[in-house]
């Protein structure tokens, strides 16, 4: 197995030592359809430094974790795949640039430097306090508020727009494809981080006889799953900007879609999350869903995010349904998806006749492991990979994880319940999408 060496962690220490640099939707969104080499040159430097700190500061973390599950044998598997690809990252070998090149891309940078403030500033994510999923609980004073602002700021930069004119070396399309690859291969290693964790702390709960996760464990889990949220989205979001370049997509920004349809979206989960439910329950046909939306309903999000969001909150409505009313029934009440247009949010509600969840239990309902099934099931490594084999219920992760995904871009997710008759479940999603990855 692979190790880390005493150096390489000397190294993670001194990059944990840098806060991380949050980045919006909307920064993300500035490359087009068709960033240049020489845009795309810039974010793979910004990218080679940002991804090694958020790297560092999970490693980190991960090693200092409390009362033991430190030593948890899947959660130390899931440290060094961390370690391991801020090692990659950091010897990733570099183009040397000539002098010429070197200034054709901070020029690239000064142009922009005026013009588009708007665009290039983020702003507080208004669903956290502040410093809630800091990266690092030891940061206090870690500020570094978005783009362009604080330390280093001229060479940490994500967007730069580079000129197009005249052709840039080989070198940068080539590094800019190893640099692509080589995420390629982080992302899939990082592929089982959630099932691993959870594995790691299902060992420690049993070890240790402990029921619940404390509150220490559970804010924890909360700025470990939101990190990689934030990492695995500008993971992803290179890789697709990169093959851009050769292969176009229409309304497409890396893995952004400028017109995400939500009525789209919404009939393709409800349908996934009655195909499980059927399956599951070997019913005949899985309780309707109802869906109310503007046929024409677009903005701007990663259509991944809000598919999941909205397959976990209606697998959780139709077993709620399916479990209250008993599986032998005819007939079912019919759970509402309603979509709602504002300036500032598109809201989805989606209200069931489950049965409700009383009040005492509300706050459990975010804690990472809480379910009422019985018995978990299996943990198995690939469950990430296609939400087809996903159960219908079990880990106790379908809501704390689908809040994060809210919460990333600005959005949230709420739970009302009225107990002995259901549950409606607000997802807020932001529009203006200017505000800033919560890592700050
Ligand atoms: N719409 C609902 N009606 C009634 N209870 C609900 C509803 N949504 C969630 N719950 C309760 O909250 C618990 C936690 O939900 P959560 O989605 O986080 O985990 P889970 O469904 O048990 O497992 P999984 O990780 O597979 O989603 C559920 O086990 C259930 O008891
Ligand atoms: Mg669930």
């Amino acid at each position: 197995m692979w190790k880390a060496s005493e150096r390489l962690m000397d190294t993670i220490r001194h990059y944990a030592s840098f806060p991380a640099t949050g980045v919006s939707l909307r920064q993300m969104v500035q490359f087009g359809d068709r960033p240049s080499t020489g845009t795309l040159f810039r974010a793979s430097q910004f990218l080679s430094e940002e991804l090694p700190i958020r790297l560092a500061h999970r490693v980190q973390e991960l090693g200092e974790l409390p009362d033991g599950l430190n030593e948890m044998p899947s959660i130390k598997k899931v440290r060094n795949w961390y370690a391991q690809s801020f090692e990659e990252i950091i010897n990733l070998p570099r183009p040397s640039l000539t002098q010429e090149v070197r200034e054709r891309l901070l020029k690239g940078m000064r142009n922009n430097g005026g013009g588009s403030k708007i665009l290039s500033e983020a702003t507080q994510n208004p669903s956290i306090k502040e410093g809630q999923y800091r990266s690092s609980p030891n940061l206090i004073n870690g500020h570094d508020n978005g783009n362009g602002k604080g330390k280093g700021a001229s060479s940490r930069r994500y967007f730069v727009p580079s000129d197009d004119r005249g052709d840039w070396p080989p070198e940068l399309d080539d590094y800019n494809q190893r640099f692509a690859n080589l995420l390629q291969q982080i992302k899939r290693r990082h592929d089982g981080v959630v099932t691993t964790v959870a594995q790691g702390i299902l060992e420690y709960k049993r070890q240790r006889q402990r029921l619940q996760i404390d509150s220490n464990i559970q804010s924890f889990l909360d700025r470990f799953y939101m990190s990689r949220i934030g990492i695995r989205m500008l993971i992803g979001q290179h890789i697709a900007l990169t093959e851009q370049k050769a292969v176009r997509h229409p309304n497409y920004v890396g893995i952004i879609c400028t017109k995400t349809n939500v009525r789209e979206l919404a009939l393709e989960a409800i349908e996934n999350a009655r195909f499980v439910c059927e399956d599951h329950y070997g019913l005949f046909e899985a309780p309707k869903v109802q869906l109310v939306c503007k046929p024409d309903l677009n903005f701007m999000y990663v259509p991944g995010h809000l598919s999941h969001m909205l397959f976990e909150t209606l697998k959780n409505s139709l077993r709620a349904v399916v479990e209250t009313h008993g599986a032998d029934k005819e007939e079912f009440p019919v759970t509402k998806v309603i979509v709602a247009e504002g300036r500032e949010d598109i809201t989805i509600k989606i209200s069931d006749e489950g049965g409700g969840i009383p009040r005492s239990s509300i706050p459990l309902v975010w804690t990472y492991m809480y379910t009422t099934v019985d018995q978990t099931p299996n943990l198995d490594p690939d469950f990430d990979k296609s939400d087809f084999k996903a159960p219908m219920a079990g880990f106790g992760y379908g809501l704390p994880i689908s809040r994060l995904y809210a919460r990333y871009f600005g959005g949230d997710l709420k739970l009302i319940s009225m107990e002995g008759y259901g549950t409606d479940v607000y997802l807020h999603l932001n529009r203006l999408s200017s505000s800033s990855e919560p890592l700050q």
